[in-house]
């Protein structure tokens, strides 16, 4: 599903704040995975994330999606592969219009869809039963702003606008790193559940280590833009939490 073909990205290059923030990165992910990334702060976890979203050009390699070379092409036309959650609920959203307006901007976004999304009935009815699956009881409430919800109910919302893009791939950064706990393991649930339900390829950047135990198919552990563990289904599986905590005490 996705190939990361000896690829770097190098930040400020030449100047003196110089970073390297991928270097030489070896990767494969099959259809469905569902790949935890773990990491000291800058280890480029995210700078990752955004080198397959397309947020920039890499300076070397080659990235595949369905054995498609994508370095040539802009985020926007990545969109049709790719959804993505990030840390700040506030981020991918418009906060003065409604739920189903945002619903409406992001079935736009993807060039696949055809005009008319703004007046039709079903796409309205539609949008209303994939939030139903949320079970949060936004359904009823789609002409309420989406800058007057909360920070998980507007991450939970995200998720399903992933899944009503009929994107495959699901990249979420730290999605549940600005909620309470109690929300936190709510979109966590959600998520999986969701994943599991559209069949999607998901990358799960987490801090939290018990998140990146529980979670997810495969596990991989980046340091200073090198990817340092890959573990497949098998090894995860015997992974215990204790460690998967002596990796950041080495
Ligand atoms: N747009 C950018 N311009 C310059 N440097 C950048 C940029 N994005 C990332 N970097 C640098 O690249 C390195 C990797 O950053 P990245 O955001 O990928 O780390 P991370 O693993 O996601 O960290 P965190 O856990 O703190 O989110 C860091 O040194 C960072 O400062
Ligand atoms: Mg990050």
């Amino acid at each position: 599903m996705i190939q990361f073909c000896d690829v770097s990205k190098t930040f400020n290059e030449g100047q003196a704040n110089e970073v390297k923030a991928l270097k030489n990165i070896q990767l494969t992910i099959q259809a469905q995975d569902f790949v935890v990334l773990v990491g000291a702060n800058g280890s480029g976890k995210s700078t990752l994330l955004n080198a397959l979203s397309g947020s920039f050009k890499i300076n070397q390699g080659k990235i595949l999606i369905e054995d498609q070379a994508v370095n040539h092409l802009a985020d926007y036309q990545r969109s049709k592969w790719i959804a993505r959650i990030f840390q700040n609920p506030l981020s991918g959203t418009a906060p003065d219009l409604s739920i189903l307006d945002n619903f409406r901007l992001a079935a736009l976004r993807t060039k696949a869809k055809g005009l008319g999304i703004g007046i039709s009935h079903s796409f309205k009815k539609e949008v209303k039963e994939k939030i139903a699956l949320l079970e949060m009881g936004l359904e009823n409430k789609l002409a309420q702003k989406m800058g007057s919800l909360s920070g998980g109910q507007r991450q939970a919302l995200t998720l399903i606008m992933a899944v009503m893009d009929e994107a495959k791939i699901f990249l979420m950064d730290e999605p549940s790193a600005a909620l309470d706990p109690k929300s936190a393991k709510n979109l966590m649930q959600k998520a999986q559940q969701i994943i599991q339900e559209f069949g999607l390829t998901c990358l799960l950047v987490t801090h939290d280590l018990k998140d990146a135990h529980q979670y997810g198919n495969r596990i991989i552990q980046m340091r200073e833009g090198s990817i340092v563990k890959n573990l497949d289904s098998s090894q995860k599986k015997a992974l215990t939490l204790n460690e998967l905590f002596g990796w950041f005490g080495e």
